[in-house]
């Protein structure tokens, strides 16, 4: 387990900084995937979830009759659910019709309130009506208390000391690193990091078109994890090396290009980072030492990406890899 991880108390807690895939087949040259399916709840935000909790208990700002409230498309949901259960908190997860199915079976079967809201925001995504909802009861009820993953700094923080540490020690070389944008926290605890030790590391932020979070027009989006329809608190673009948006039917092209070619069923938005990727072939060089991290595997999304009846009511047909000019192979 990694040198950097905590000393954890709670099998609910436990995640594995160290599994790196090399992959083969989309560049010339292996793409280097940190794989974060490993940890319990099975992504990557088992660390945010843990560092925001760790954080405001330090802090004060949760007590043990606290009433844990946020808005998430699932798997910081999940994430939560397990830390609270564990720890005996209770817990509203508030989701929007995007969020998986199967994710809020698991946050209910962990004893978390699931709220759906169903009107969209004014830029026809549904977080502005999620937030609204959570800042009505945070007037209501003074036990509740928001995590906010979207503006807490702890977030970005469980990826500087986490994520990105291990990548650095993982890699005495690296020239790219490709990481997917949701509340940013993944994305600013890498540039931090490697901003102040290795400024050499290019950091390419993936976005999916229809999010607001680079500055594009919002849009209708259907995948959740990357994308935001309110730019995250969170977000600073200095320290990008570039921004990437990919098109949800390369995100889905490249699912399952990666299912069926190299076994790897692999989430939504590893399926956009990876999307991006192979839209930089023409810039990246086949000596440059590529990394790209993983968020989810999925299992979560067979309902929705792997579902063809699903793709075909959204997108008209099933997009196949190289739906896009950028991504042909
Ligand atoms: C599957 C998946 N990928 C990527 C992300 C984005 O991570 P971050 O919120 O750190 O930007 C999330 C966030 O919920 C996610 O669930």
């Amino acid at each position: 387990m990694t040198a950097n991880a905590p000393a954890f108390s709670r099998a609910c807690e436990l995640f594995n900084d160290d599994v790196f895939v090399p992959l083969e087949g989309i560049l010339p040259q292996p793409v280097f995937v940190k794989i974060e399916a490993l940890n319990t709840a099975g992504s990557v935000k088992i660390k945010t979830a843990l560092n925001l909790i760790n954080t405001m208990e330090k802090e004060g700002q949760i007590l043990p009759d606290s009433r844990i409230i946020e808005s998430s498309s699932g798997n910081l949901g999940v994430a939560l659910s397990m830390i609270c259960a564990g720890r005996g908190y209770d817990f509203t997860c508030v989701v929007d019709p995007n969020a998986s199915a199967r994710n809020i079976k698991i946050m209910e079967a962990l004893g978390t309130h699931i709220v759906t809201v169903t009107e969209p925001d004014e830029n026809g995504g549904y977080l502005g009506t999620r937030i609204r909802y959570i800042k009505r009861l945070l007037g209501e009820d003074p036990r509740v208390v928001w995590t906010n993953q979207y503006a807490n700094p702890a977030n970005a923080e469980a990826h500087r000391q986490w994520t990105a540490t291990a990548i650095d020690q993982r890699f005495p070389r690296l020239d790219y690193l490709f990481i997917g944008a949701g509340t940013t926290g993944t994305l600013m605890g890498c540039v931090r990091h490697f901003r102040a030790h290795r400024p050499e590391v290019k950091i390419v932020a993936v976005d999916v078109a229809g999010s607001v979070t680079f500055g594009c027009k919002p849009g209708k989006r259907h995948i959740p994890g990357l994308g935001a329809s309110r730019r995250p608190e969170l977000f600073d673009p200095a320290g990008l090396f570039a921004m990437e948006m990919i098109d949800e039917r390369d995100t889905i092209g490249m699912c399952r290009h990666l299912a069926q070619r190299h076994g790897f069923l692999a989430g939504g938005s590893t399926g956009t980072v990876l999307a991006a990727v192979l839209a930089w072939k023409p810039r990246l060089g086949k000596e440059a030492v590529i990394g790209a991290i993983s968020p989810d595997l999925g299992e979560r999304y067979l309902d929705t990406i792997y579902n063809d009846d699903w793709v075909k009511a959204r997108f008209g047909e099933v997009p196949r890899l190289g739906f896009s000019p950028a991504t042909a192979a």
